[in-house]
């Protein structure tokens, strides 16, 4: 059973994102074996967020940005991951990983896990024109631009990448991902 195996794990990096920041945390909390991976820009917005109930999980494994060559990436190469998710994603991770710059922890992990060929799942927040998200204090209307947009449909694009744009499809694509490494390790 995949549940009790400690190898390989799951991924999970979190990017600097409100919106569905807290939908994210509480489906990262849900699975087993998963380490979580937390750009900078996402450190400084959950505190932000913090007295609206959204947290870091306690018991979790979490690498923070604070290395210029992102060096827990190398976990990668040593196969401690079968799959990485990456949400919620901000435009900024998801620009530049359309460009392949790779200069942040989750840009990197994004990098590596499409060079080591680990199954990615992106949940990309700026999927229409027009949208409702959580600021840290009410909701508020954005209006992603063009730009935004294009960067997702490029994305879509990538090797081994699977790109969700709501909380139900990211449930789903993370279920189907579970299901289908239990199926090859029964
Ligand atoms: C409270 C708060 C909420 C934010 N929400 C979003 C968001 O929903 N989507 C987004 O693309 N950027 C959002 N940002 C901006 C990003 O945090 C910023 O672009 C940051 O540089 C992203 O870095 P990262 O992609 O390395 O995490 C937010 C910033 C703050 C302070």
């Amino acid at each position: 059973m995949l549940t009790t195996r400690l190898f390989p794990r799951l991924a999970w990096a979190v990017t600097g994102s409100g919106h569905y920041l807290r939908e994210s945390l509480e489906l990262m909390r849900e699975q087993p074996n998963a380490d979580l991976f937390v750009s900078a820009a996402a450190d400084e917005v959950v505190r932000m967020y913090r007295r609206t109930g959204v947290t870091l999980p306690e018991h979790t494994r979490i690498f923070r940005d604070r290395t210029a060559s992102a060096v827990p990436v190398g976990r990668f190469y040593r196969g401690h991951y079968h799959t990485l998710v990456v949400a919620p994603a901000t435009s900024n991770t998801i620009a530049k990983a359309v460009l392949g710059i790779s200069d942040t922890l989750v840009t990197n992990v994004l990098a590596q896990a499409g060079k080591c060929r680990v199954p990615t799942i992106v949940f990309a927040c700026d999927t229409a024109p027009e949208m409702d998200t959580e600021a840290p204090d009410g909701m508020v209307k954005v209006y992603p631009r063009r730009i935004d947009l294009e960067n997702v449909e490029r994305l879509r694009g990538f090797e081994a990448m699977t790109v969700v744009d709501s909380v139900a499809g990211l449930a789903a694509a993370v279920r189907e991902r579970t299901a289908c490494l239990s199926e090859s390790s029964s």
